[in-house]
């Protein structure tokens, strides 16, 4: 089934008794189930260490799940398959943008159409018209496109982050991950971002799971929102059920 296929609404992501153990012996997350609907903007929350991350990296394999399964339109995203094609389905953002310094903006932003190439081209790559295309209508959709020629490391912080998520959505995902992408910015600037991957949530039907540590901004933007501690999901509900008694259950 091709991502393109689904509906708005109809389940996309699904995850099943996922635990992973680290090597060390640390159970980072125990028995995992929960289902995401394509379209969704899901905020997980919870205290440091309880297993956001780890959460959020298994469903693009940065993280390979000790047992369990998450099935991702239809597919196996846990083993086998094509990583290359689940990589370019699934982007990516993180908390430091993860931006290549010295390359121009445009360049950053081009590296969305790596999992497009094969061969020597992953290596080597050529961008055609259509890449270059869509890459400057993502830089001009975030509103840095006169950004474009100048070096990644020469822009703000919020502006890089707006060109990590223009290289997101140049791969033409279907799911959006992004783990603590406003821990480093401003709380002005934390605003815009949201608001931008909000945006394209909703005017674009990409699925976004963001991490998050400001629990009012997680019931701000989310239609949904998993609260995980110790490794385990303990409360999963909308923003208004987030309650004093939710939240001592999470974070206590
Ligand atoms: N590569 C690793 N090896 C061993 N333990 C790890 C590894 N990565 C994470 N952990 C441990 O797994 C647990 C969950 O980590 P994770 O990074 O998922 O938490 P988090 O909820 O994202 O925390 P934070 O809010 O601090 O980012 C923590 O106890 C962490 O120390
Ligand atoms: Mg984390």
């Amino acid at each position: 089934m091709s991502s393109g296929a689904l509906q708005n609404g109809a389940t996309q992501i699904v995850v099943r008794k996922l635990s992973k153990v680290y090597p060390n012996g640390l159970r980072a997350l125990d028995n995992v189930n929960v289902t995401i609907k394509k379209g969704e903007f899901v905020a997980i929350i919870g205290s440091s260490g309880a297993g956001k991350s780890t959460f959020i990296r298994s469903i693009n394999r940065l993280v390979q799940p000790t047992s369990g399964t998450i099935t991702i339109n239809g597919k196996n995203a846990t083993s086998g398959g094509n990583l290359r094609y689940l990589r370019r389905d699934v982007a990516m953002i993180f908390q430091q943008f993860n931006l290549v310094k010295r390359l121009s903006v445009l360049r950053n932003v081009l590296m969305g159409r790596l999992g497009y190439k094969g061969g020597l081209e992953q290596i080597y790559p050529i961008f055609n018209s259509k890449d270059i295309d869509l890459a400057l209508a993502s830089l001009q959709r975030l509103g840095i496109a006169e950004k474009a020629y100048i070096r990644a490391d020469q822009l703000s912080g919020g502006q890089q982050q707006r060109v990590a998520i223009a290289r997101a959505l140049t791969q033409e995902p279907s799911i959006m991950l992004a783990d603590e992408p406003v821990a480093s910015l401003d709380p002005e600037t934390s605003i815009v971002v949201l608001d931008i991957l909000k945006r394209i949530n909703r005017e674009d039907g990409i699925t976004t799971i963001v991490n998050l540590h400001q629990l009012d901004l997680a019931k701000e933007y989310a239609d949904r929102v998993l609260g995980f501690k110790g490794g385990k999901l303990v409360f999963e509900g909308a923003p208004e059920d987030v309650t004093r008694e939710v939240y001592e259950r999470v974070y206590r």
